[in-house]
């Protein structure tokens, strides 16, 4: 995982292996910091859900707690030592954008949070408060997944 002071560089990444894909997420826990915003790109089971598992385990969150919140659209972890709060959106069910509106992502950014979203090919044209990083997930054999992080760029 390339990194500059500013953000995260352009990086393609191929995990052959869930281990592979945990190492990976870890880097990426790593790097991330209060205010953030990571949006997810990828088909069903392409892995989204997977990968925040493991950067919801690096802030001390039980990986079984992660689960994608398709009911209820947004699920909330209380990361104890780290004192951070994570927010995790699952935005398949949006149909348009005046649902995404509804949800005043801004109301989440509290000092302290991280938000994640999935299916965020849902969103259409929107801009971020804070730093916002893309991972886009090809699904490129059974076991094996691509990822593709980036500074995201609003209205992509
Ligand atoms: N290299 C890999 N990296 C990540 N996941 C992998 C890999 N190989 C296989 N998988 C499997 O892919 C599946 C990914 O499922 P997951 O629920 O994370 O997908 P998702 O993108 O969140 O789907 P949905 O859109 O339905 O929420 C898991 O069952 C996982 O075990
Ligand atoms: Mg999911």
């Amino acid at each position: 995982l390339k990194t500059e002071s500013s953000g995260i560089s352009r990086n393609k990444t191929v995990c052959k292996s869930l281990m592979s894909t945990r190492r990976l997420a870890q880097e990426v826990a790593a790097f991330l910091k209060k205010g953030d915003i990571v949006l997810f790109y990828g088909d069903l089971g392409a892995g989204k859900t997977f990968f925040i598992k493991e950067l919801a385990g690096f802030f001390g969150v039980p990986k079984d707690l992660v689960v994608s919140p398709s009911f209820n659209i947004v699920r909330t972890y209380r990361a104890g030592e780290k004192n951070i709060v994570l927010h995790h959106f699952d935005l398949y069910r949006i149909r348009n954008e005046e649902e995404v509106a509804f949800f005043e992502f801004e109301d989440y950014l509290e000092e302290n949070s991280i938000l994640f979203i999935e299916w965020a090919d849902r969103l259409g044209k929107i801009t971020f408060p804070g730093r916002a990083i893309s991972v886009a997930i090809t699904i490129t054999g059974e076991r094996q997944r691509e990822f593709t992080i980036a500074p995201w760029i609003s209205s992509q």
